[in-house]
């Protein structure tokens, strides 16, 4: 479905289909694995808005059903704007690919991409909405970093491992950042990104996911719903940030010109389809506490940012200092222990300790202790995309965001919106383009006497 039709034959669509697999895959295609799975793939066209397209799909789908066996199983996907979810779903449930299907007929879910709503009430209005057609075990919300293979890792590494539950709370971390930085600009998004701003686009979705899996309790299984409840209770005990803390706890920046990997970029009100005196901000940083036993008074910082001097998205586990120095030259400058899950690039996990440095004389210095996936596994990961459409063929949608963790991220980032509508519009641009931003992001940890990490 599209807003304009566009009617290729299923052969041509094939073709279309052959040359977007070899342009994204990272491997070689077979062409005889691809000519038995080209055969799989048909195309039908039809407009949001329009019914007729929606019943040339069923009957489309009720021949291929017939043909080829699928037993009326179907994921549909909703990869198009935001603003056509609603009608798509509305149409959906009033044709018969959907609606009044026994579970003998076969099983229909769909795949809702980000965004989902752009603040509490609409995020509640839509989850309301594909109620009405889907039930929730029916709904698959993606947030594309929970299928990245070190995201996932984090669960294994928190809970198949013994070492590390007992000193994972308060009594010993001190505190908790995360990062993610970009080198790229907003592209060719403007259109998208100019309504979103990086709270919406990463905050909200991808950064509180990291959160909750860096902060939950250990779930009661490894199942989908198990899994849900204790994100989300991480989730709704995170403290609210609204109107005075707002400026406080939350930093805005808009990037300017500058220099990135040795190029010269454009400001964000110079690229194309950005309005010259945006006020949308291309970087967050912020900081935040979950009023929980296990996390009280621990914050969290969170930051986020696009033109930033490299890639880098990461999740940095500072622990308390050692109670006694014992050492002379151990002196509080001494970095403390961190735990740094590196979620990309470099994908790894690295613990920085203290070491003696050899010679005849007490001189300690920090080194590290480091895991990396390319050295210990010689394998190439699959995408993110690959793991959480399978887990959707497969019905498993513990990767997916659950229709609570969706409002309680939103209720969260709905306070910081409304405190930011109260606050007198920011002096944009102030970062420039190739610098780790704005200059009071700083303050939001100094003012506790920490500092950000370099990546
Ligand atoms: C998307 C955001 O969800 O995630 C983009 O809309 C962002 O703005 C992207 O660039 C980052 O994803 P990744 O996988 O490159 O970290």
């Amino acid at each position: 479905m599209s807003r304009h039709e566009a009617t290729w034959s299923h052969d041509e669509f094939r073709g279309q289909a052959r040359e977007a697999v070899s342009q994204f895959s990272r491997r070689p295609v077979d062409p005889a694995i691809w000519d038995s799975f080209a055969r799989g793939l048909f195309h039908s066209s039809g407009q949001f808005e329009k019914p007729e397209g929606y019943k040339r799909l069923a009957d489309l789908l009720t021949e291929v059903d017939r043909e080829r066996c699928t037993g009326g199983n179907r994921v549909f996907y909703l990869a198009v704007q935001p603003s056509a979810y609603s009608e798509i779903v509305e149409r959906l449930g009033k044709c018969s690919v959907v609606n009044g299907r026994q579970p003998e007929n076969g099983w229909a879910r769909v795949i809702v991409e980000k965004p989902f709503g752009h603040d509490l009430e609409s995020a509640r209005a839509l989850n309301a909405q594909v109620a009405t057609v889907f039930r929730e075990d029916q709904v698959y919300r993606i947030d594309h970093y929970l299928g990245k293979e070190t995201v996932r890792n984090i669960l294994v590494f928190r809970f198949a491992n013994g070492i590390f539950e007992p000193v994972w709370n308060r009594r010993y971390i001190d505190h908790v950042q995360i990062s993610a930085a970009e080198s790229i600009g907003v592209g060719n998004r403007a259109g998208y990104y100019e309504e979103a701003g990086a709270l919406r686009d990463m905050v909200q979705n991808h950064m509180l996911q990291l959160l909750a899996l860096v902060a939950m309790e250990p779930p009661i299984a490894f199942s989908a719903d198990a899994v849900h409840n204790e994100k989300v209770k991480v989730l709704q005990a995170i403290r609210p940030v609204s109107g005075e803390e707002v400026p406080g706890s939350t930093i805005r920046g808009q990037y300017g010109p500058g220099w990135v990997d040795g190029r010269e970029v454009l400001g964000y009100r110079q690229e194309e389809g950005v309005d010259p005196n945006s006020s949308t901000e291309t970087y967050v940083a912020l900081k935040l506490l979950i009023d929980n036993w296990r996390w009280a008074d621990v914050p969290f910082y969170l930051r986020t940012g696009k033109r930033l001097p490299k890639r880098s998205t990461e999740i940095a586990i500072y622990f308390k200092r050692a109670p006694l120095l014992l050492f002379s030259g151990m002196d509080a400058s001494l970095e403390p222990n961190v735990l740094t899950i590196r979620i990309q690039p470099n994908e790894g996990i690295s613990l920085k300790f203290h070491a003696k440095e050899p010679g005849m004389t007490v001189r300690i210095r920090s080194v590290n202790m480091d895991f990396l996936y390319g050295a210990s596994f010689a394998v190439q990961p699959p995408s993110a995309y690959e793991t959480l459409l399978l887990d959707c063929l497969e019905g498993d949608s513990t990767l997916f965001a659950r229709r609570d963790e969706v409002e309680s991220a939103w209720a969260f980032i709905t306070a910081i919106l409304e405190g930011w509508l109260d606050l007198p519009k920011p002096a944009f641009p102030n970062y420039e383009a190739g610098t780790w931003g704005p200059d009071e992001a700083k303050l939001v940890l100094e003012r506790d006497s920490r500092s950000w990490r370099r990546p």
